[in-house]
C-alpha cells in the first residue's frame, strides 16, 4: 500500500476527486495518509478534516526564499514516508531539492494540453483566458511528473474537453474540472500506486 501525499493550495477540489476515488476503490494499493497546504485556512483542509486525513499547513509566507521552503515541504513529505507527492492546485514553485528526493514519484494535475498553454504564469483562469484567446477548438487537463521544469514533466494522462461558443475562462475551467481533471487524475494516481507508470527515453509509459 503506497502512502499517498497531496499538496494543497485552495479549493482541493482535486483532493476532493482523489478522496472519492479512493472511498470507491479506484485507487489501487495507495491510500492518502496527509495533505500539505501552502496556506491556512483553505477549504482542502476543510475536506481533509472532513475525511479524517492528517493535514500540515507549511506557509510559505513564513519561509524567506524557495530554497527553505523547499527544504521544509521536503522534511515534511521524508517524516510522512510519503511514497507519491500529488500537486492538486499547489500553487507554490518548488526548487530541484524536491525533486531529488522524490525522482518521478511527484505528479501534477495542468488544466491544458500540454505542450499548450503551460510553464511560467499559466495558472488558474489565466490558462482558460489563453486558450479561449487562441480560440482552440479543444483544451483539457494533462496529469503529468514534476521535475525541475515547470509544467516539463513526462506526461502520464491527458484529456481532450471541447470548447463551447461562448465559453468563458470560469465556463471553461468548471468544464475542464468535472470532464478531465477530476477523472485523470485519480486514474493516474492509481497507475502509479500499482506500478504501472515507467519512464523511458524522458517519456512516461503506462503498461
Ligand atoms: C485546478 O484547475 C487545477 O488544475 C489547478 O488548480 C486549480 C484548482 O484546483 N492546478 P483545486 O480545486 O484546488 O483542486
Amino acid at each position: 500500500m503506497k502512502n499517498i501525499a497531496v499538496l494543497v493550495s485552495g479549493g482541493g477540489t482535486n483532493l476532493q476527486a482523489l478522496i472519492d476515488a479512493e472511498k470507491s476503490g479506484i485507487i489501487k494499493n495507495g491510500k492518502i495518509t496527509c495533505v500539505i497546504a501552502s496556506k491556512p485556512g483553505v477549504y482542502a483542509l476543510e475536506r481533509a478534516a472532513q475525511n479524517g486525513i492528517k493535514s500540515l499547513v507549511i506557509p510559505r509566507k513564513d519561509y524567506a526564499d524557495i530554497a527553505s521552503y523547499t527544504r521544509a515541504v521536503t522534511d515534511a513529505l521524508l517524516a510522512e514516508k510519503a511514497d507519491l507527492v500529488v500537486y492538486a492546485g499547489f500553487m507554490t514553485i518548488l526548487d530541484e531539492q524536491i525533486f531529488r528526493a522524490f525522482p518521478y514519484k511527484m505528479m501534477n494535475i495542468h488544466p491544458a494540453l500540454i505542450p499548450s498553454f503551460c510553464g511560467k504564469g499559466f495558472y488558474g483562469l489565466h490558462v482558460h483566458e489563453a486558450a479561449l484567446a487562441a480560440g482552440v477548438k479543444l483544451s483539457g487537463a494533462t496529469v503529468h511528473f514534476v521535475t525541475e521544469v515547470c509544467d516539463g514533466g513526462p506526461i502520464i494522462m491527458q484529456k481532450a474537453v471541447p470548447v463551447e461558443n461562448g465559453d468563458t475562462p470560469e465556463t471553461l475551467q468548471k468544464r475542464i474540472m468535472e470532464q478531465a481533471e477530476w477523472k485523470i487524475l485519480p486514474e493516474a494516481v492509481s497507475l502509479f500506486c500499482q506500478d504501472r507508470i515507467k519512464v523511458v527515453d524522458g517519456k512516461a509509459v503506462v503498461d
